[in-house]
């Protein structure tokens, strides 16, 4: 297979954990995951940026945004690759990669805190990396044979290459759309 292809499924099918992250944006503000407590380093645990009605509203949009690329999948053939041909292996990628997805944005979050960067400062890689990776660590738990086809190793270098210059037109913009307040 080309490498080009193998780029542009790898792309495509990580659209679940890239939607996740935007989804969260929407739902998000309500129930403070680290209820407004601080670690032992006396900085925020997460911050006010991280709810629950973010990480599980937001977790959702990603799978419903997994469900819609399955659909194109069949529509078009197995071009675009796919997920699985039974219930249980298609949520096995689309379920953990969107909930990784935003599980590796707590990661991200929480490492700012801790090297002091307030909630919505610039992480850099720090916004970009983790939710990425931790999307791959959970797709690979619980459906290593679809991360090894798809992810491994072309795929994910591609991922992590085009994930910063991706988030950040994203971000862009979400904040012309008034709904972030920062451009990053
Ligand atoms: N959001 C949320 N819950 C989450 C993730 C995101 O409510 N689990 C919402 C918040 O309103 C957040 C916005 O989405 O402000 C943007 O997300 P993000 O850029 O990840 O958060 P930041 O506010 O920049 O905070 P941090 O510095 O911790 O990344
Ligand atoms: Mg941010």
């Amino acid at each position: 297979m080309n490498v080009a292809l193998i780029i542009f499924r790898a792309i495509v099918l990580f659209i679940p954990a890239f939607v996740a992250n935007s989804g969260a944006v929407i739902t998000g503000g309500k129930w403070k995951i680290d209820g407004g407590r601080n670690f032992i380093d006396g900085r925020r645990i997460l911050g006010n940026g991280k709810t629950w009605s973010g990480y599980f509203g937001g977790s959702l949009i990603g799978v419903a945004a997994g469900i819609v690329v399955y659909l194109i999948s069949l529509a078009t053939g197995g071009f675009i690759g796919t997920y699985g041909n039974s219930f249980v292996s298609i949520a096995a990628g689309i379920v953990p990669m969107s909930f990784g997805s935003l599980t590796g944005d707590l990661i991200g979050s929480f490492t700012k805190r801790r090297i002091g960067i307030e909630s919505g400062g610039k992480g850099n890689l720090l916004d970009q990396w983790p939710f990425a990776l931790t999307a791959f660590l959970f797709v690979y738990v619980f459906d290593p044979q679809f991360f090894i086809m798809y992810y491994f190793y072309i795929g994910m270098i591609s991922i992590l290459v085009i994930t910063p210059p991706l988030h950040r037109a994203v971000n862009i913009i979400g904040y012309k759309m008034h709904k972030k307040d920062v451009p990053w």
